[in-house]
């Protein structure tokens, strides 16, 4: 039997254990917003993906195009793009894994609750037409504010008796795939070895990186752990700004967004000791919504792992985060109850 070319590769996107694209289970995945600055490469990356054996392209506006570029890739999945809300029943149907960046980006001086008014509503309609066309798949969710997008997806689902907590999660992997970089770089330890946990939320200061825990272990000193603290938590805004007006982070967000749909759907397939952080419904502190370390697995969150030991630094950034990140829950929820 032969296997997948990409089966001798060490990239993580490409490594498989085990799996030739004969043998992996048929997954769909859908990704919606698919046209946009990271829609695009987040397509090309899951086309590149030999566990997905259906790819599905919805967006409002350009999806014929990029399907059409992306479905000439000669690898396994077959491409269909769809445009339009008609369509996206059709999208969505028998999904295994849906993929949300659609909505609009930061421009620079803008946080990302501005993009609020906007995007709520849009992951709102989404969610909706999830719970309808394929309520057991699951949702991973890129679309800002995702301290806020995630809770109003749950709402949406428990509304229409969809809801399954382990099958939303918030993808706030870009965080780690910086903290790993920026840390590599100051450890000065070849950044592929690189872990680092990032708990909390994804927006200035409730994203909390946890070097502590980072490995391989560095001897850093406290400013210089202060320095990676904050240059993790401005990394969106430090691309915002670079960007000029032309959007936020698209290409780290297609690789770190293809990076954890990739793990979800390794856990699917059973693969053992998939850990990765994700922004999950959590009761590892007070607040209903907290990203930290969680093991995937077939039906989606197999366990959402403890903080760990915090340093000092790290305690008091975890207290300081507690209020924005609780009132950015609330105010999800609260939208998606109003009528
Ligand atoms: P973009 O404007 O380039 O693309 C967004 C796409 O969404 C567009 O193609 C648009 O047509 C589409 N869209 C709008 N309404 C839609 C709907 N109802 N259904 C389907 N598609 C719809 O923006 P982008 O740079 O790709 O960013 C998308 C989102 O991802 C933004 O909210 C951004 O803040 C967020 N983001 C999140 C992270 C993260 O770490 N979670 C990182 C980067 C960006
Ligand atoms: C990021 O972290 O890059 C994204 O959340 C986009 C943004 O607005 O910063």
């Amino acid at each position: 039997r032969s296997t997948c070319a990409a089966t001798s590769s060490t990239h993580p996107l490409l490594r498989r254990r085990g799996y030739s694209s004969e043998s992996a289970p048929e997954r769909k995945v859908a990704v919606l917003g698919a046209a946009g600055g990271i829609g695009q490469p987040l397509a090309l990356l899951m086309k590149l993906n030999p566990l997905v054996s259906s790819l599905s392209l919805y967006d409002i506006a350009g999806t014929p195009g990029v399907a059409a570029d992306v479905s000439h890739i000669n690898t396994r999945s077959e491409v269909v793009g769809y445009m339009g809300e008609d369509q996206l029943g059709k999208a969505l149907e028998g999904c295994d894994l849906v993929i949300i960046p659609a909505g609009v980006p930061r421009k620079p001086g803008m946080t990302r609750d501005d993009l609020f008014n906007i995007n709520a509503g849009i992951v709102k309609s989404l969610a909706t037409a999830i719970a309808k066309y394929c309520p057991h798949a699951l949702v991973n969710m890129i679309s800002n504010p995702v301290n806020s997008t995630v809770p109003i997806a749950a709402e949406v689902f428990k509304k229409a008796g969809t809801y399954d907590e382990k099958k939303l999660f918030g993808v706030t992997m870009l965080d780690v795939v910086r903290a790993k970089t920026f840390y590599a770089g100051k450890a000065k330890v070849p950044v592929e070895g690189v872990n680092v946990p990032v708990v909390g939320g994804h927006a200035g200061i409730t994203i909390l990186p946890l070097f502590s825990q980072a490995t391989p272990k560095a001897n850093l000193s406290d400013e210089d752990i202060k320095a990676l603290t904050k240059r993790t938590q401005d990394g969106g805004t430090e691309v915002v700004e670079a960007k000029a007006g032309k959007g936020s982070a698209t290409l780290s967000m297609a690789y770190a967004g293809a990076i954890f749909a990739d793990a979800c759907l390794k856990g699917l397939n059973g693969v053992p000791d998939v850990i990765e952080c994700s922004f999950v419904q959590s009761s590892i502190t007070e607040l209903p919504f907290f990203a930290s370390k969680v093991k995937l697995g077939k039906n989606g969150v197999e366990e959402v792992l403890d903080l760990g030991p915090l340093s000092d630094y790290e305690k008091q950034g975890l207290e300081s985060l507690m209020p924005e990140l609780k009132s950015s829950i609330e105010k999800g929820i609260k939208f998606a109850n109003q009528s």
